[in-house]
């Protein structure tokens, strides 16, 4: 993983690597770009994985939430690891199926899919969430077309939500937009039931209380109100159990390097602490019942940084701006949810005195912010570079080209230490491509 090596000149690591010495071996660096750790990663899973395995006699199943992130070379690793995928998309479905996962160990999310992609999915065998009662009709639709039973989980919104989460990453408050709410499932049931063994089969309930969450009180909360659902007299094919993801991450667990105080911050629960909040609730579960744990964040996004250039210090008013090469495009989680990602130097903590700085990128929109405030050397010229901490989720995947900026590179060091290519960085030509038809 990423850490800091204290009292080295050097001190930011990359596993055994200095970032320094990493950014030393590409020839010209094409700052922003990100580079990953799979040794986090993997690392990251094992845990969920151990930790799944301490709820025994419960079975559970870890499915990764790809819309976090979806670079093949993340997909082979899950693969090894016997990791479901989750989609949201008959783009992500076919990638997940073209990386050989097994259309029973991929499930198909979303409140609204095209015909395409619901053909695709019952034809390939895929689990899909019945989101509604139009949705549902679709499915069944669909699955009588091609004389093939459709394997659904519904969508339930359970009416939970954590109150310390931004508002765009809540998906469980009665007005939501996902699911169907848990009190109104009657008429589901009841075209479900009409169809049952003949085009289509409920295997269970799967719902998503949001992102970002910290409170793992509403995750055990949610698991209580769900666990009364499976009615296996009325379908008896019930034995799924999705619980969805949105554990929160640390993100400012070095954040007393740039800041001065850091007392605002909540206490973030672990996977660890995650997956025993729910042990206890799990005691009611019929034990033909198997759980799945639907994370996204939680498993990549400390696994990624990404570096950029210093540009240059400017003041405006009383702010002292520093403009960096990275900006929205890369990182659209600032502008978007007001959400913190560290920023530091990959140097020592040098001695030169810090102020505090607003981090901007150079994209034409005030919005375009990375950090406010941080305390970095008064020092800081054009050339140096700077890591933007845990890019893994939401990041790469949330990209884009806005002012004409190519999506950048993606790195890792492979077992060997050599340098490997996760994705090229994108070309100017690249971008017009679709512009120009033959
Ligand atoms: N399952 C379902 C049905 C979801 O909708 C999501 C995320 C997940 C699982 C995974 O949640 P996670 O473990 O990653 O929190 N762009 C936002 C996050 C959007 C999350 C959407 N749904 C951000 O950057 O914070």
């Amino acid at each position: 993983g990423f850490y800091y090596k204290e009292g080295y000149d050097d001190p930011l690591c990359i596993d055994q690597t200095s970032v320094k010495q990493f950014i030393e071996r590409l020839s010209s660096p094409p700052t922003p770009f990100l580079l990953y750790s799979f040794e986090q990663f993997r690392h990251n899973i094992d845990t969920y994985q151990q930790e799944l395995k301490n709820l025994a006699p419960i079975r559970s199943r870890l499915s990764y939430s790809m819309k976090a992130n979806y670079n093949p070379h993340l997909l082979s690793i899950l693969k090894s690891a016997k990791v479901m995928l989750t989609t949201v998309s008959g783009g992500e479905m076919q990638l997940a199926l073209s990386n050989g996962f097994e259309p029973s160990s991929i499930i198909y999310n979303g409140n609204g899919k095209t015909d395409e992609s619901i053909e695709m999915a019952i034809d390939a065998g895929v689990l899909l969430n019945v989101d509604s009662l139009f949705d549902l009709e679709i499915i069944l639709e669909y699955a009588r077309q091609l004389n093939k039973i459709a394997n659904v989980l519904i969508r339930v919104n359970p009416n939970l939500s954590d109150t310390n989460v931004h508002a765009y990453n809540t998906t469980a408050s009665k007005t939501s937009k996902f699911g169907t709410n848990i009190d109104e499932l009657e008429p589901i049931y009841n075209l479900i039931e009409e169809n049952h063994d003949k085009w289509i089969r409920l295997y269970g309930f799967h719902c998503h209380l949001g992102s970002t969450i910290s409170n793992t009180q509403i995750i055990t909360e949610c698991v209580q109100k769900l666990i009364p659902l499976f009615d296996i007299k009325r379908f008896p094919h019930l034995r799924l159990l999705n619980i969805g993801g949105g554990l929160n991450i640390d993100y400012k667990r070095y954040a007393q390097r740039t800041k001065n105080d850091n007392n605002d911050d909540i206490k973030i629960p672990t996977i660890e602490d995650y997956i025993q909040s729910i042990k206890e609730p799990l005691q009611l579960l019929p034990n033909t019942i198997e759980l799945i744990v639907e994370p996204g964040r939680s498993l990549i996004a400390n696994s990624c940084i990404l570096i950029t250039r210093v540009l240059g210090q400017k003041s405006t008013g009383s702010i002292q701006q520093l403009v960096v090469d990275a900006s929205m495009t890369e990182c659209i989680r600032p502008a978007l949810y007001q959400a913190y990602h560290h920023i530091d130097t990959i140097n020592s903590l040098s001695t030169d005195e810090r102020i505090p700085f607003d981090v901007v990128g150079p994209v034409c929109e005030s919005g375009d912010f990375l950090g406010k405030q941080r305390c970095l050397p008064n020092t800081l010229k054009r050339g140096d570079f700077l890591a933007i901490f845990d890019v893994g989720a939401y990041c790469s995947s949330m990209s884009s080209n806005y002012n004409m900026r190519p999506r950048p590179a993606e790195y890792t060091l492979d077992e060997h230490e050599h340098i490997k290519v996760l994705k090229k960085r994108e070309t100017n030509e690249d971008l017009l491509r679709s512009f120009y038809v033959e």
